[in-house]
């Protein structure tokens, strides 16, 4: 692989542009904006210029870098060489539907075609070609020249050929990629993240808890890096409110939108952003106080966690071990889900989500039937010496 094109130059794609250069490939970056291409390379060099600072790269290789980086507003000539094509354009289905088929039409045969989309179909986007074994999700987090994970999506007509060749792109790029083996919403992390948002949103809402000590337990019990609130804040509640729609579309009663979402998002009140969320952020980033952390039961969250992975395990999308690795990556939690359910029991996981389940009677805390297999089977994590994963 030697020449790709990255289509749209925001705040994605100037990022994975940056990467694949850095890994030797010839890069131009498309826009229609000319304006976002000139700061594209702008932030490129830039970014450059702290890996250069920090010692990650030498001065001689930023500089090779930017020499193999260009821009243009030309697409159907710049990917006419192009053996990759990775599109980061806004989070739309008909505009990447229409990239994908003018991209089809003026690329080589044998060139793949990459989305970089956060939770639209990639078998949609394939089928808008006629190479849809050549289309797969290339899924990077933000920013992408810090963040270590690629979810690697494999569409229902990818070929593993392309899939094996991403894996090994991202790991040249020095990323640790993840297998998604079905093309399903919200891939491994946003599936996971998705329940773990609700169970803290639905909480506040019915008033058993408030944000402040959810979010207390989730950082300090949890030690997640950020409570459910302030990183509901922190990615914006436009695209929080966008996103968990599309769940909701997908996976319906399980994945129920939170009226506290949709109250916030028609109001306006986006988060850190806009200045105002859940928190107040024209005063800093919000102060939660480490006393708040036992006032709200952090196995809720737990156990929304381990099912949502026991579902993804159950349906064959991922292995335990990509899920972890997708988790403790894409969201910096000190354990995967999995790892997680092994250490707490998967019994003691079954027996909260089964409580939940009754007092609420609500679909999204019903047990996955793999979940309930293995406690069955006796496989109840570490102290049973097999759970998701063996133990010596
Ligand atoms: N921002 C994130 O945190 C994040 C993380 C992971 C994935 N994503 C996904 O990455 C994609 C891009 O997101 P972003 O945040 O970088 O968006 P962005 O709005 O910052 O950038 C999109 C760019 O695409 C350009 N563009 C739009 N239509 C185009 C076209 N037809 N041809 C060429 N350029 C075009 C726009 O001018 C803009 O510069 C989306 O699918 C998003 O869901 C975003």
């Amino acid at each position: 692989m030697k020449n790709a094109v990255v289509v749209g130059a925001g705040a994605m794609g100037h990022g994975i542009a940056e990467l694949l250069a850095m890994a030797g490939l010839e890069v131009t970056i498309v826009d229609v904006d000319e304006e976002i291409l000139k700061k594209a390379m702008d932030l490129i060099k830039w970014s450059l210029g702290k890996f250069v600072e920090k010692r990650r790269i030498r001065e001689e290789d930023a500089k090779a870098t930017m020499a193999r980086l260009k821009t243009s507003m030309n697409l159907e000539d710049a990917v006419k060489s192009a053996d990759l094509v990775v599109e980061a354009i806004a989070e739309e289905m008909g505009a990447k539907k229409d990239l994908f088929s003018k991209v089809d039409k003026a690329a080589p045969e044998n060139a793949i075609i990459a989305s970089n989309t956060s939770a639209l179909s990639i078998t949609e986007m394939g089928n808008a070609t006629e190479r849809p074994d050549k289309v797969v999700g290339m899924h990077f987090f933000n920013p992408p020249a810090l963040m270590a994970l690629v979810e690697v999506i494999k569409g229902d007509q990818t070929s593993d050929e392309t899939v094996n060749t991403i894996v090994d792109l991202a790991k040249k790029m020095g990323k640790t990629p993840v297998i998604c083996k079905k093309d399903v919403r919200g891939f491994l992390v946003n599936r996971v993240l998705a329940l773990v948002f609700n169970e803290a949103f639905w909480n506040v809402y019915r008033e058993e808890a408030t944000k402040e000590e959810v979010d207390a337990a989730i950082k300090y019990k949890a030690g997640f890096p950020l409570g459910a609130f302030e990183l509901a804040d922190w990615i914006g509640l436009d695209v929080l409110y966008k996103v968990s729609k599309v769940m909701e579309e997908a996976y319906g009663e399980k994945a129920k939108l939170c009226p506290l979402v949709e109250k916030y998002f028609k109001e306006g009140k986006y988060g850190k952003k806009t200045g105002e969320g859940f928190y107040d952020w024209s005063v800093g980033m919000p102060r939660i106080s480490f006393r708040l952390a036992d006032k709200f039961d952090i196995d809720k969250i737990y156990a929304m966690a381990v099912n949502e992975a026991a579902s993804l395990v159950y349906e064959d999308v991922a292995t335990p071990g990509d899920i972890d690795v997708a988790i403790k990556l894409g969201l910096g939690w000190p354990s995967g889900p999995c790892e997680l359910a092994d250490k707490i029991g998967l019994d003691v996981a079954l027996t909260k989500l089964k409580e939940m389940h009754a007092k609420y009677g609500e679909e999204m805390y019903k047990p996955s039937p793999l979940l309930e297999e293995y406690v069955s089977k006796g496989w109840l994590g570490r102290k049973a010496k097999r759970g998701f994963h063996e133990y010596e």
